[in-house]
């Protein structure tokens, strides 16, 4: 019974769309975790782009059951019209199942995501406002409205009035904001309840029925490890557990259960949002990798960071992870950009080395990155197909990557097409 994981192992938008749609052919069922529509995962299939948010990468075999998870925060608003959205391209819904335990992002969480990072000034953390912190904040405080609730109109009426009281008071005098109208919000959230009604079932029911009938089950991840909660760059993180083990509380499975941890990282490294970046390219050579990679935002639209290939943080993702086999995307859009780096420590201003990603965004602040450097490639890439085939440049660079992280490479990515794709 194989059951896949696949991680991002950086700041997130590593490509794992991709990969889970690869994956995802080979597999009986799809699984989501964590997070919420902060997520964008872009596959590109027959020539066709869809950028995903909420709905699992998985959707688009017809077959093949997605599943949301108890650990992912859900907005009602968007994944309806996600669902409309797609279903005009001609996506079906019908294998697509939400365990009742999932949390309901609500208009108030949306609205305190934006008021508490105004409030924040200079130090926001430069979030999706998609309301995903303040949401999670609401499950762990133990008042937050779950799917369960959204689809029994009556619970939900009740509950919805007494947290949405609470939030008003927030919103209006903590931060002098415009309250929400309760009760329309109510109407409005009951009829995405009454659409949301059919897909809700036990999805940790479903995966262990699924595992003991030795079917093979894909867990696709969002955000990534550097965004964790507790293994990220805190504060500057998401408000869930992107890391492998947050697939076992998210979906309610045994780690037993689990048989491959795939990570996925870009062949550089990018962010959006926030936060430090100790490999960050402030110059030409950032701008050159954001325009030939396109890197700006799936879901909000904004320019990505960009930076060398960071080891010492890949390394670190495949400890806390547990990594089977690393997938390096986007290796395709380093050719032609002249010499490479890659960050292989840190170097504190004593001279020391550092080569475990350090717990507090203090003593990073220290750490200057330590490069080793190599001779780039040109040309297109994007139709190679074996590793053999790739420019003897990519193989040294692809070889020593796998070296430093201290993890086999199993797949490395040429375009954004699924079949743009080496694996080893
Ligand atoms: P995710 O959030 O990890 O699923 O990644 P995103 O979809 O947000 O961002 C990755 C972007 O890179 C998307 O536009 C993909 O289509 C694209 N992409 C993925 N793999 C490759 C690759 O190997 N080469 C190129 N050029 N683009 C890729
Ligand atoms: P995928 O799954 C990249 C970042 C935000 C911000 C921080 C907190 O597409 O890789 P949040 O709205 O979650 O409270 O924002 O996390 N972030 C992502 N960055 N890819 C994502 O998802 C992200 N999801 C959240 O930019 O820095
Ligand atoms: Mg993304």
């Amino acid at each position: 019974m194989p059951a896949n994981i696949v991680v991002g192992t950086q700041w997130g938008d590593e490509g794992k769309g991709k990969i889970i749609d690869i994956i995802a052919s080979r597999a009986d069922i799809v699984v989501r975790s964590q997070g919420g529509n902060n997520a964008g995962h872009t596959v590109v299939s027959g020539g066709e782009t869809y950028k995903l948010h909420l709905i699992p990468s998985g959707i688009l075999y017809k077959d093949t059951p997605c599943l949301i998870g108890a650990g992912v925060v859900l907005d009602p608003k968007d994944i309806c019209s996600e669902i409309d959205n797609l279903s005009q391209r001609g996506v079906t819904f019908d294998n697509l199942k939400i365990d009742p335990r999932a949390h309901v992002i609500m208009p108030w969480h949306i609205t305190l995501d934006g008021l508490s990072e105004k409030f924040r000034g200079n130090s926001d953390i430069g979030t999706t406002k998609r309301g995903i912190g303040p949401c999670y904040m609401d499950k762990y405080e133990r008042c937050g409205l779950r799917v369960y609730d959204l689809v029994h109109p009556e619970i939900f009426a009740e509950k919805a009035r007494a947290t949405g009281k609470l939030k008003n008071k927030i919103i209006t005098e903590v931060y002098g904001g415009e309250p929400h109208d309760i009760e329309a919000v109510i109407a409005e959230y009951t009829e995405y309840g009454k659409k949301l009604a059919k897909y809700v079932d036990d999805v940790s029911v479903i995966v262990y029925n699924a595992a003991k009938a030795n079917k093979t089950i894909m867990f696709e991840g969002a955000q990534a490890t550097l965004l964790d909660i507790d293994f990220g760059t805190y504060p500057y993180v998401t408000s869930s557990h992107p890391v492998s083990a947050g697939v076992c509380v998210g979906t309610g499975v045994g780690p037993m259960m689990i048989t491959n941890i795939i990570g996925v990282a870009k062949a550089y490294t990018t962010r959006v949002g926030k936060g430090p970046f100790p490999t960050e390219l402030d110059d030409e050579v950032g701008d050159t990798i954001r325009n030939k990679g396109g890197e700006f935002g799936t879901t909000t639209g904004r320019p990505r960071r960009t930076g060398w290939f960071d080891a010492v943080i890949v390394r670190h993702s495949v400890r806390v992870n547990g990594l089977s086999s690393l997938a390096i995307n986007k290796l395709d859009t380093l050719s032609d950009i002249g010499t490479l780096k890659v960050c292989v420590a840190y170097k504190k201003p004593d001279g020391s080395m550092i080569y475990e990603f350090p717990p507090a965004l203090e003593e990073l602040a220290d750490c200057t990155p330590v490069y080793e450097t190599f001779k780039g490639f040109s040309g297109d890439i994007s139709s190679c197909r074996t590793f053999d085939e790739l420019p003897n440049e990519c193989k040294v660079y692809i070889e020593r990557l796998e070296e430093l992280c201290g993890c086999p490479i199993s797949m490395v990515g040429v375009g954004p097409a699924r079949e743009q794709m080496i694996e080893r």
